[in-house]
């Protein structure tokens, strides 16, 4: 018996950042919107916890903690303690197609993946909202990946309302050599500004998502932790312009980065984008995703 689920990338297509809380956390207003970048996660019962991850390719991925601080880890067991299940017996298989610590939430994806699947595989019967509840204390992030599609994220990013869109978006990620801290990412955003103005959902920029206008999405995406993640990685700028260079509508850090995410008029001018900024040099990969994506998604269990 195994289950594998399979769960979305997100890119912030708005992300407003508020000063710091008393719990360090910051207040947002975070857009996310799924895109057609997978990880999957399989699990199966095994003698005690044990956690793989490896490339679709199948060889192993860096920088991955392959123990129970794994968030896909901490996942199965946060599950396991709520249902008196004691130290979970499963063996987490991660397959990862999504850049690690690029600001797309793999962590997080394969924190949502590994709940959905051991829900599926020990017969929990969690509902929806101690799913999400398990989420959200597991990561500003994770909610979002096990609902995908389109959300307005509040609070720390947890809270979540979900957004209709109205069309296909289509995206171009440039993968970065090297990755960025999140946590540092939001201390230099600090830095940068220490008096940001409470965060707020821009109406033109739901109106866009929701009327499926990719013109206008270009023209209202946003991202306040850019600015953070450039000074601490400033080499992303010249990606961020080969992007534009390469016809791409809009050009911005994804999340906390340093993956960079560009928008293009269509699937066709996703793919000419990607092929140009590929040759420019200034990124170790592209991939190209379509949006919105669905969210954490049974694919077998037998
Ligand atoms: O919630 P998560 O564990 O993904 O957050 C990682 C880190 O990112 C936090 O420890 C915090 O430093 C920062 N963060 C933040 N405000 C948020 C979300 C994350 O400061 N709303």
């Amino acid at each position: 018996m195994s289950v594998t689920v399979r769960v979305p990338a997100k890119v912030n297509v708005q992300l407003a950042v508020g000063g710091a809380r008393p719990d360090g956390f910051h207040d947002l207003a975070n857009v996310f919107l799924a895109v057609g970048l997978y990880d999957e996660v399989t699990v199966e019962p095994a003698d005690e916890l044990t956690l793989t991850c490896t490339d679709p390719g199948g060889d192993p991925v860096p920088d991955v903690p392959l123990d129970r601080t794994n968030l896909a880890a901490r996942a199965a067991l946060a599950l396991a303690g709520r249902h008196g299940l004691g130290d979970p017996g499963v063996r987490i298989r991660v397959t990862k197609d999504i850049p690690v610590a690029g600001g797309m939430a793999g962590g997080s994806a394969d924190a949502a993946g590994a709940l959905v699947a051991c829900d599926a595989l020990w017969g929990t019967g969690a509902s929806r909202a101690e799913l999400l509840d398990i989420c959200a204390e597991l990561g500003s992030d994770v909610p979002f990946s096990l609902v995908g599609g389109a959300a307005l994220g509040t609070g720390r990013g947890e809270r979540l309302r979900p957004l209709p869109v109205g069309g296909e978006f289509w995206w171009v990620f440039a993968v970065a050599d090297g990755g960025l801290s999140t946590p540092a990412v939001y201390r230099e955003f600090d830095r940068l500004s220490p008096a940001a103005p409470a965060p707020v959902a821009a109406p033109a920029l739901l109106d866009a998502l929701r009327t499926g206008d990719v013109e206008r999405l270009a023209a209202t995406v946003t991202n306040d932790l850019q600015p953070a993640a450039l000074s601490l990685f400033p080499t992303l700028k010249q990606t961020l312009d080969a992007g534009t260079a390469a016809g791409a509508v809009a050009a911005l850090v994804s999340g906390s980065g340093p993956t960079t995410a560009f928008l293009a008029a269509d699937e066709a001018g996703a793919r000419a984008v990607a092929d140009r900024l590929a040759a420019s040099g200034t990124c170790r990969a592209v991939r190209v995703a379509g949006s919105p994506a669905p969210g954490a998604t049974v694919l077998s269990g037998n």
